[in-house]
């Protein structure tokens, strides 16, 4: 079946947008509660130096009650603001990826579009799981340049600490909480390439969480649905085909990894992003987000969480090229070049 173009009908007026669009700020919001290693083991029969041989992961941040998806939302948004220059009333989008705000309707979007002050702005959450924030920037950019919205925030947030289960061996040790936000805005210069984007539906079931709330409710003794995840199986499918992912990306941007500064992976597992930096064959020069060391895997709030960090730390600075790759339940990818805010 070929699909075809619609020939006829009553022409419509359409917005045009902004010639590009680009991160313009970028936020974060940690939880205050750092959680090692050592607090993690015993539930698992595991150690630290294990976990940190197979993961990179020392320590990671869990939410307390007061540390709501709304609440790290709002924070991490406001940094995002604040560094943009951007009025929260002039943000016509807010759009939260996320897979752990708890309420089925409505979303997490526009109570942070209330509470950073601009009701007027269309706010809807996404489900892409780890590689929720990277669908969000694509999203937004395309919203920008058509003509959509003017200003759009894109949040990664999660309080992953909520659906994962402490004696999981699997889970228990990599996931963890915290928010990050970007605005996206337009640009005289192009600065979002083109997203490389896709999904494995055959391998849904490799990172889910266990039971769907009719199963929950059927059982004796009801607990949250929490996480489980085919570990090695994910390991195997990141290592081999995110390196094409990321390349493809670099492609349809018309760089090369001589052109890139740095290279901010979903973190995932640090043997993950050194598999890729590898198999890419990654210039000694390109700086590699290592978040995860101290952060755990914080899924759909991975990548902007590790790309303000390294901005703070002056290993990204304004006008660098960054290559962001995220990957995760679903399974779903996607990937874009940027130009660092
Ligand atoms: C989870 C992960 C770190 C496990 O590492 P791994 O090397 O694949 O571990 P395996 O499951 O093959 O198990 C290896 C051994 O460690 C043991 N093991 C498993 N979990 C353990 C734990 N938490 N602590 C200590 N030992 C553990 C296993 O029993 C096994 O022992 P054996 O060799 O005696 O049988 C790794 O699979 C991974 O990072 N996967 C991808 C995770 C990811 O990216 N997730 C998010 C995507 S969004």
């Amino acid at each position: 079946m070929t699909g075809s173009d619609r020939t006829t009908g009553r022409p419509l007026h359409t917005e045009q947008g902004a010639a590009y669009a680009g991160i313009l700020g970028i936020g974060a919001y940690r939880p205050a509660r750092l959680v090692p290693n050592a607090e993690i083991v015993e539930a698992i029969d595991s150690s630290d130096e294990w976990i940190q041989q197979r993961s990179g992961i020392k320590t990671r941040r869990f939410a307390d009650d007061s540390e709501t998806v709304i609440a790290m939302s709002v924070a991490a948004s406001r940094g995002a603001l604040e560094q943009a220059g951007v009025d929260p009333r002039q943000v016509d989008c807010v759009i939260v990826a996320t897979v752990s705000h708890l309420l089925q309707t409505p979303s997490a979007a526009t109570a942070v579009a209330h509470e950073i002050g601009t009701d007027q702005a269309a706010a809807f959450d996404i489900s892409a799981a780890c590689a929720g924030f990277c669908h969000g920037i694509a999203l937004a950019s395309d919203l920008v340049r058509g003509g959509s919205a003017r200003y759009v925030l894109v949040i990664g947030v999660e309080r992953l600490s909520d659906i994962t289960s402490t004696t999981d061996r699997g889970t228990a040790f990599i996931f963890a909480d915290g928010a990050g936000a970007a605005v996206v805005g337009p640009s005289t210069v192009p600065a979002i390439g083109p997203v490389v984007w896709g999904s494995d539906g055959e391998k849904f079931d490799l990172i889910r969480t266990r039971e769907d709330w009719r199963d929950v409710l059927a059982s004796e003794k009801p607990v949250m649905p929490h996480l489980v995840m085919q570990g090695n199986e994910v390991f195997r499918w990141a290592s081999y085909s995110m390196a094409k992912v990321a390349q493809q990306a670099l492609d349809r941007a018309g760089v090369t990894v001589d052109d890139l500064d740095c290279f901010v992976p979903h973190q995932a597992n640090n043997r993950i992003t050194d598999a890729m930096a590898r198999a890419m064959r990654l210039p000694a020069h390109v700086r590699i987000a290592r978040d995860i060391i101290d952060a755990g895997n914080t899924s759909a709030a991975s990548i902007p969480l590790a790309l303000e960090r390294m901005i703070r730390d002056g290993e990204a600075k304004s006008g660098d090229v960054a290559l962001l790759v995220a990957f995760g339940a679903g399974l779903s990818y996607a990937a874009q070049v940027v130009t660092v805010p």
